[in-house]
């Protein structure tokens, strides 16, 4: 693992949106693995920046979100289909047909899945997939558990996502309690990770993530295994790592 030390969230941010960047310069039709909560924000906001400068082209772009709610349609406000609209595809020149997050609004668990998993298999998995971390080690909804998960596949949310998510919904009752994510096999088939970390809040995952044994107790420790990824955290994240 390569870790990048930003000084904090805003720096963090312009690290990342610097690496995707690239790739999306280095390669124009890049697939690109998104990722959606209050992380990558501050990322997606650069990159627009760059793309109205005229400095970064998403024409050829294929994107391939990590999750989404179970039971909330596309237009659904706290769907991630709709974040990641309002947060990014609105503002920057991506085809609408390029973009894929799974369909939440298929109650068919099975097909939903079996579906999503064809399309990212077919698409050759992604070029840079980027990656937010949970307070509990997760990535994606890949929740700790006594294996790693495989492909795309519905899960129960635990209590602590619930409660970390609740900020975004009016009551905690509101936030659904099942989800799609990509499984942790499909996240490791991409050529290239990306994992931006902020806060203190984070720093106890952070540390597990890098230092930790690898456990599926704490699945982003499984990145470990992967050539190619790079962390970028702030100095808040990283207080637990050794310098
Ligand atoms: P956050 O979520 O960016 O909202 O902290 C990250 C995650 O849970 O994967």
């Amino acid at each position: 693992m390569r870790i990048i030390h930003a000084k904090d969230y805003d720096d963090m941010s312009r690290k990342a949106a610097n690496i995707i960047s690239a790739q999306v310069i280095l390669k124009s039709d890049a697939t690109l693995g998104l990722a959606t909560g209050t992380t990558p924000i501050g990322a997606y906001k650069q990159l627009i920046k760059w793309y109205e400068k005229g400095d970064v082209d998403f024409s050829e772009v294929h994107t391939y979100n990590l999750d989404e709610y179970r039971g909330l349609t596309h237009d659904d406000v706290q769907s991630y289909h709709y974040f990641m609209h309002e947060n990014f595809f609105d503002h920057i020149n991506i085809d609408p047909d390029n973009v894929h997050v799974p369909d939440g609004s298929n109650p068919d668990a099975d097909a939903a899945c079996a579906a999503y998993d064809k399309i990212v298999k077919d698409a050759g998995y992604v070029d840079l997939q980027l990656l937010g971390i949970g307070r509990n080690g997760h990535i994606g909804f890949n929740e700790p558990d006594a294996a790693f998960s495989k492909g795309t596949h519905m899960v129960d949310l635990t209590e602590s996502t619930i409660k970390a998510n609740s900020r975004l919904f009016e009551h905690e009752e509101d936030v659904p309690r099942q989800a799609y994510t990509m499984g942790v096999q499909t996240i490791m088939h991409a050529r290239m990770i990306l994992v931006a970390a902020s806060g203190a809040d984070k720093a106890e995952a952070v540390y597990d993530m890098i230092y930790g044994p690898v456990t599926p107790q704490v699945p982003a420790s499984i990145l470990q295994l992967h050539t190619n990824c790079v962390v970028v955290a702030d100095e808040a994240a990283l207080a637990k790592c050794p310098r």
